[in-house]
């Protein structure tokens, strides 16, 4: 059987893929520090699910610590490494960047130099829509330039793209590095918009709406992302084809003709001296947030009371993905609509919510 580490196990994404990949018959050590950035009960429960597979093990520490990932990395001699812990969300980095810096940064660079050492087939690490940053040019594609990041956050993620791709040049380490565009669904993140809302409207207290609702996201159905970075595992990026014999004999640099973006013109990020590539995991929609605010509230049987504010620091008013990429490597192409998305995570959310069945 293969074996997956999986890093972020008790997160929002990390339980979801694992369960996934214990589906399909992979022995799964999932990695975690329990973190208390939000609830640890809901992280417990989703590991306690995870449990009740025989072929899950659960370990808890922080990617951080070089001896834990060195010591994991030779104990279990991971096929696939899915590296997902991280300190996520942008509105915290604005006060607390610290735990970004240790976690993204000091943490990304613990797991590239546990791979060094033991190499797996492939590397999958978690970047994020984020790191687009001020671009407008929509929908985005993942060869365009990437420079400008709007919040702490997306700049450490955007970082662990550039320590990945060293890592793959240097030490021959197939990467995939993933895009997220705002992921929801059952067992979801309570710092996100959807749970932060269901339990405010179930509340009867008002939900924060911010740039006075003129915000469009690409939002992601767990289930599709699942999926296609289950497909991504067995598109290893292929080593770069021998460069051809310089003929420029006045050494006037690289060329490139790309404008520093990734690539070549076929669209495909796959980098020209490392098996790396960046692909973008979302619904290629942009859905208005208000229309995503009116699916919870159709799912609920409930209006919500609604504050109006302005755009808040580091954030963007819209992000789409080009999903291209994903599907010429894997055949898919996530296409659950929030109406149906929105309707699964209520018929978890309740229940839950009243500490009920889950
Ligand atoms: N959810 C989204 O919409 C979204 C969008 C873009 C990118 N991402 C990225 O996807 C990944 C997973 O996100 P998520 O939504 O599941 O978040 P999450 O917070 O639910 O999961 C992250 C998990 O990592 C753990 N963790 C944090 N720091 C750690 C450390 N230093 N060592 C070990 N474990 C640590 C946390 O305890 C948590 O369980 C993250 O890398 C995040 O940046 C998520």
């Amino acid at each position: 059987m293969p074996t997956a580490l999986v890093t972020g196990s008790a997160g929002f994404i990390g339980f979801h893929c694992c369960q996934r990949l214990l589906q399909d018959g992979y022995d799964v050590v999932g990695l975690d520090a329990m973190t208390d950035y939000y609830d640890v009960s809901l992280k417990e429960a989703r590991h306690a699910m995870l449990a009740e597979h025989a072929t899950f093990r659960a370990v808890i520490g922080a990617v951080e610590t070089p001896e834990l990932m060195m010591s994991l990395m030779a104990e279990t001699r991971p096929d696939v490494v899915i590296h997902l812990a991280a300190q996520a969300g942008v509105r915290y980095s604005i006060d607390n960047p610290r735990s970004y810096l240790e976690s993204n940064l000091v943490g990304t660079f613990e797991v590239l130099e546990a791979a060094r050492a033991f190499p797996p087939r492939h590397m999958l690490l978690a970047s994020t829509s984020s790191a687009y940053g001020s671009n407008t040019d929509m929908p985005y594609r993942e060869t365009q330039k990437a420079d400008h990041q709007m919040s702490f956050y997306a700049a450490t993620k955007k970082a662990t793209e550039n320590m990945a791709h060293s890592y793959a040049h240097l030490y021959d380490l197939p990467v995939t590095m993933f895009r997220f565009f705002t992921v929801y669904g059952p067992w979801g993140r309570p710092d996100m918009a959807l749970f932060k809302f269901a339990r405010a409207i179930l509340a009867d207290e008002p939900i924060e709406i911010y740039n006075h609702g003129e915000m469009k996201r690409d939002f992601t159905y767990i289930d599709d992302l699942v999926t296609a970075i289950r497909l991504l595992i067995d598109a290893i990026p292929p080593r770069p084809a021998a460069p051809p014999a310089a003929t420029d004999r006045d050494g006037g640099g690289n060329g490139g003709g790309n404008g520093g973006g990734n690539g070549g013109g076929n669209g495909d990020s796959l980098s020209p001296v490392a098996p790396w590539r960046v692909v973008n995991i979302g619904n290629s929609q942009a859905v208005q947030l208000m229309d995503y605010i009116a699916a919870l509230e159709t799912a609920l049987g409930r209006q919500a009371q609604k504050t109006f504010l302005p755009m808040q620091a580091g954030d963007v008013p819209a992000t789409c993905a080009d999903t291209t990429l994903l599907t010429k490597l894997t055949g898919f192409s996530p296409n659950t609509s929030v109406t149906e998305g929105v309707a699964r995570f209520v018929d978890w959310y309740l229940p839950y919510a009243s500490g009920g069945p889950r």
